[in-house]
């Protein structure tokens, strides 16, 4: 079924077997309740992240090639002692994912030249000392147009909503439909065929993080829950399909679309934001280098 191809179908749970092997408790639906010294592991490799999508900005503009960023990504999460996620996860080969335009998500760098007026999103998952760190943002080259730069301001916004979502006692649903409230208010609308999922010291566990759904229903969120928000919102439907690389998602009706990921951790009173941007540079509009 397209719905859960999400995490469980694309990624599989293999790493649960990794993850079933760490100690502490796991909730009956499988979501891994982390100690209070395991945030200081997951701010560094957030922060990680953070840091190379910084140094992006000055990476993206008319002419530059998604190689290009990529090749600069893997070279900065070495320089910082660490290892990329993505390199010989299930056979990818880079260091980022680059999704230009209509491409959802998985977008692969390649050799094309970006142009004026094209939105991107790079995503980028770091591993520090076992700690998995991974977030996504969206960059401009040149000078977009107002329906992007509303996408763009529509799905940031839209993850901040479902952040705001996150405290002990609310469910993942309140998170979705958060999400799907703001970017349906806007006439946009979620993707379904890709969701967020829990991480730590592992990629991808439960539980599916979906972008839509009711208040009050799925798993209730509980202090040490470590996972990502990573909404992606098109302009026009929702529907995907992943190209014969088997990675490249793009909207069917090739509409543009957008997508921002942070991971987070529950707090006893709220949320705590791993994937922060040191230069306050997480929306592609604020400080520009
Ligand atoms: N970072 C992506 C996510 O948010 C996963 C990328 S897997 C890759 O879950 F193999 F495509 F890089
Ligand atoms: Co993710
Ligand atoms: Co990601």
């Amino acid at each position: 079924m397209g719905m859960h191809r999400t995490i469980s179908a694309l990624f599989g749970f293999t790493e649960r077997s990794v993850d079933d092997k760490l100690r502490g408790r796991v909730t009956r639906d499988g979501i891994r309740i982390h100690e209070p010294a395991d945030f200081a592991g997951m701010h560094r490799a957030g922060t990680l992240a953070a840091e190379i999508l910084d140094a992006c900005s000055v990476l993206v503009f008319p002419g530059q090639t998604t190689e290009a960023i990529d090749d600069a990504i893997r070279g900065m999460v070495e320089d910082a002692g660490a290892r990329s996620a993505t390199i010989g996860y299930r056979g990818y080969r880079h260091a980022s994912c680059i999704s230009v335009n209509h491409v959802v998500c998985h977008g692969i760098p390649g050799p094309k030249l970006l142009r004026d007026g094209d939105i991107l999103n790079i995503d980028v998952t770091v591993i520090v000392d076992g700690w998995y760190g991974d977030s996504s943002r969206m960059f401009v080259a040149g000078n977009p147009s107002r329906k992007a730069v509303r996408l763009i301001d529509v799905t940031h916004d839209a993850l901040m909503e479902g952040i705001a979502q996150v405290r002990p006692g609310n469910t993942f649903g309140d998170i979705g439909a958060a999400i799907q409230r703001h970017v349906e208010a806007h006439r946009m609308s979620v993707v379904r065929d890709f969701c967020g999922h829990g991480l730590g010291r592992v990629f991808h566990a439960p539980p599916n993080v979906l972008h839509y759904g009711r208040p009050g229903t799925g798993p209730v969120l509980e202090e040490g829950m470590f996972f990502t928000i990573e909404p992606m919102v098109n302009l026009g439907r929702p529907e995907t399909k992943v190209l014969a690389d088997e990675w490249t998602a793009v909207t069917r009706d090739k509409s543009l679309s957008a997508q921002f990921e942070h991971s987070v951790g529950v707090t006893a009173t709220g949320c705590e934001i791993f994937t922060l941007s040191p230069a306050g540079r997480f929306h592609p509009t604020w400080d520009a280098p």
